[in-house]
């Protein structure tokens, strides 16, 4: 069931009639969800399928999410490319921040002043190098995300103006997920893999964050002035880990020191760049220690289990990928993880709270709260 199908344009097309239909709905309710404003500023993701919101579906590649059960709890109870059971990080991000939920960049839905909100260029199956996720063929790595991003930028300067266009980019806000697969789908993919012949994990971090920094620094290059970049989670614990590397269910040690590695050395770099463009243009979030919280402590987060994942098979779960002969548990909210790899709506709710009102361990330099109170001053 990964790989496109006939129906794919009628599910979108009915998609859309709800979608327009809900929001109609939720305006008219008003209280649900805050109103989008003229000065709801814009919205940018970039990145892998922790964020992709159906880019994929566009492609040829079988990193894709758009067969049931994906989609399960989304509002229209179909899936739509999200790696979620229900609505994903951006999507989260965007209701609280008051704006509407934020189009592929791919979906030819994504026209005239639709293009103010915003754009999502993220992609299922990408690293910060090009050689992560070959095995997915068709995706967009990091470099065609940003010529993508060129290319909306002229789209939306025919539709609004130059100057008008280049005031929402610099204004807007922008969610960079990216490292992840670096490590599961690249470097540990296979116990030979070239990467883990050619550096040791320390010197693959050191390596890898070296080409982080670039994509970042392009990313400012194309106008980017406020940039949640968040560090990989704690890839040793995800369920498709556990079911293949962990002997007794406890979290896979080579992987959780690779994440921790990567991540301080990210924001070493972030704080670096800040420095040196003398404004807090990159925040560094720390996922790791928010996904932890509730991996540790299931109970305290309402989870039965923060090990198995609620759609798979095998081990934990974790075996393979997430499909309609998979099993798939009754209550997704008790479940800290969705399919092998990636968290519920539930979880992802507990992680977004972290980002608005999380302490500087949480958030580097600054939460979200903070960056919206802000920047609505300027
Ligand atoms: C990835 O490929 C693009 C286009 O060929 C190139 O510009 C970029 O430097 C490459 N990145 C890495 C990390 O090799
Ligand atoms: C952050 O805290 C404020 C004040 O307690 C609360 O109203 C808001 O819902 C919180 N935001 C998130 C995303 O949890
Ligand atoms: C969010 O950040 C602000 C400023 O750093 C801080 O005052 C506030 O306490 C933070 N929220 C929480 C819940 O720590």
């Amino acid at each position: 069931m990964w790989f496109s199908t006939n129906s794919h344009h009628t599910i979108m097309t009915n998609m859309r009639v709800i979608l327009i239909t809900l929001h109609l709905v939720l305006v008219t309710i008003g209280t649900v969800v805050p109103m989008r404003t003229e000065s709801a500023r814009a919205f940018f993701v970039f990145g892998d399928s922790l964020v992709d919101n159906g880019n994929n579906n566009y492609l040829p590649t079988t990193a894709r999410a758009n067969s049931p059960p994906y989609g399960i709890d989304y509002p229209t109870r179909r899936p739509t490319g999200r790696f979620s059971n229900g609505f994903n990080l951006p999507d989260l991000i965007s209701q609280q921040i008051g704006s509407e939920p934020i189009l592929p960049y791919l979906s030819p839905q994504l026209n005239g002043q639709k293009l103010l909100v915003g754009a999502n260029f993220a992609s299922a199956g990408i690293g910060i190098l090009n050689d992560t996720g070959i095995q997915f063929v068709g995706i967009l790595r990091m470099f065609e995300q940003f010529s993508l991003f060129k290319q909306y930028q002229q789209r939306l300067s025919r539709e609004v103006g130059v100057v008008e266009a280049k005031r929402i980019v610099n204004g807007a806000l922008v969610l960079m997920t990216l490292g992840g697969n670096d490590f599961v789908n690249n470097y540990f993919l296979t116990p030979l893999s070239a990467r883990s012949q050619q550096f040791t994990v320390p010197q693959f971090c050191t390596y890898i964050v070296s080409e982080y920094h670039k994509i970042l620094m392009r990313l400012f290059e194309l106008g980017a002035r406020r940039v949640l970049v968040t560090g990989t989670g704690p890839l040793g614990c995800v369920p498709s880990q556990l079911a293949t590397r962990s002997t007794n269910g406890e979290c896979v040690n080579e992987l959780q020191q690779a994440a921790q590695i990567f991540n301080s050395l990210l924001v070493q770099m972030t704080k670096d760049l800040n420095t040196q463009l003398g404004s807090d243009v990159f925040i560094a979030v720390n996922a790791y220690q928010m996904n932890m919280n509730f991996i540790t402590n299931p109970q305290d987060f309402g989870f039965v289990t923060s090990k198995m994942a609620c759609c798979g098979q095998g081990r934990f779960n974790g075996v393979g990928l997430c499909t309609t002969l998979s099993n798939l548990c009754p209550n997704r909210d008790v479940y800290a993880f969705w399919d092998p790899f990636h968290p519920t709506q539930r979880a992802l709710e507990f992680i977004v709270r972290d980002m608005f009102n999380g302490s500087s361990y949480y958030m580097n330099p600054m939460n979200l709260s903070t960056i919206i109170a802000m920047d609505a001053n300027i």
